[in-house]
């Protein structure tokens, strides 16, 4: 695979207007949405719901690619045409999450770091057959007291690295995502510094590991408050900071950035999106890749009548797509 092969890749994901959908929720944690909204987290229903997702009419006006879990990829619409198949068909292109969660980091309490690397060459080479052509491995860094420790971050970055390094050898982008999480009474100042320091960590292993940035995207988190920090930031505010952290630590040479929606509302991820591609020009075109934010009105309709609701949970999902689309432009407004 060459490096202009991955290049275009990197670009097509984050195409002018367009972002990705995330819908790589392992069984634990698809089972914790369905719950959360009564239904019973069979295959069949977790294989249904992500069909409604992915055949959702004109999604690909807005949505790029999708990040398919392990069992989706394998999966196919009721009339049998594969997951892949039915994005590629469609103009999308299919994803695949290839880390294996977090786990207790030894000898440090509270925090964790992603595993999943024994084996993974011999799995990407099955995905990319299976028609992956990006691939997504999250780390989790919480901020406490005293956490993040470097250590915790340093390994998570070597882990990442890693990964990306793997991934190209075997012709996919990685898209590399170092979240840091929002929970916790931190200010904006400590979520700043922290998404500072794990970054630089990132770029400088992406660089010992021989990653190559043209065919790197990065899934970052934005620069907020904490949940329960009891403090307010504004949309102008957390768009600043954020730009700011990222044009101090992320060459420009990288085609795209992506961001996550961590728990933020719908409205709030659209939002502060938004509000950054409006202080544009920037060094990279700022889209979304989101899970919750772009599924919750969804899944939320379907649950009430799976039978029946799919036209109308596909109509919320093109709609949170178009917004999100018209956020990556710097175009959305609450009443479009
Ligand atoms: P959220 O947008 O729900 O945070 O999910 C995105 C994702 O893929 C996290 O890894």
């Amino acid at each position: 695979m060459s490096i202009e092969q991955l290049a275009e890749t990197a670009l097509a994901m984050v195409a002018p207007g367009k972002g990705i959908i995330a819908i790589d929720e392992s069984n634990a944690t698809i089972k914790k949405r369905f719950d959360g909204v009564g239904i019973e987290c069979t295959e069949e229903n977790r294989r249904a719901y992500r069909e409604l997702l992915l055949a959702t009419p004109k999604l690909s006006d807005y949505i790029s690619g999708a990040i398919l879990f392990d069992e989706t990829i394998r999966q196919s619409t009721r009339d049998g045409v594969p997951f892949a198949k039915l994005m590629a068909d469609n103009g999308m292109i299919p994803g695949i999450k290839v880390d294996k969660g977090t786990h207790a980091l030894a000898g440090f309490p509270g925090e964790v770091v992603t595993e999943g690397l024994d084996g993974l060459r011999a799995r990407l080479e099955e995905y990319y057959k299976l028609g992956a052509r990006f691939a997504k491995w999250r780390a989790v860094i919480n901020i406490g007291d005293d956490i993040p420790s470097g250590t915790c971050i340093d390994a998570n970055a070597h882990a990442l690295a890693r990964y990306a390094a793997l991934c190209q050898e075997q012709g996919l982008v990685p898209m590399v995502e170092p979240e840091v999480i929002m929970d916790g009474n931190h200010d904006i100042d400590t979520c700043y510094e922290v998404t500072e320091v794990t970054l630089r960590s990132l770029f400088a292993s992406l660089y010992e590991q021989n990653v190559m940035l043209e065919g790197t995207i990065l899934k970052a988190s934005m620069v907020l408050p904490g949940t329960t920090s009891g403090d307010d930031a504004s949309v102008e505010e957390v768009a600043a900071a954020t730009l700011q952290c990222l044009k101090s630590t992320v060459p420009a040479t990288l085609p795209g950035i992506v961001f996550l929606s961590g728990g933020q509302s719908d409205e709030a991820a659209t939002a502060h999106l938004d509000a950054m591609n409006r202080m544009g020009p920037n060094p990279w075109p700022l889209s979304f890749s989101y899970g919750r934010a772009m599924q919750s009105a969804a899944l939320k309709l379907w649950s009430q009548d799976i039978a029946r609701n799919v036209a109308e949970a596909q109509a919320t999902v093109y709609e949170r797509a178009r917004a999100n689309g018209l956020a990556a432009l710097g175009e959305w407004s609450k009443a479009a």
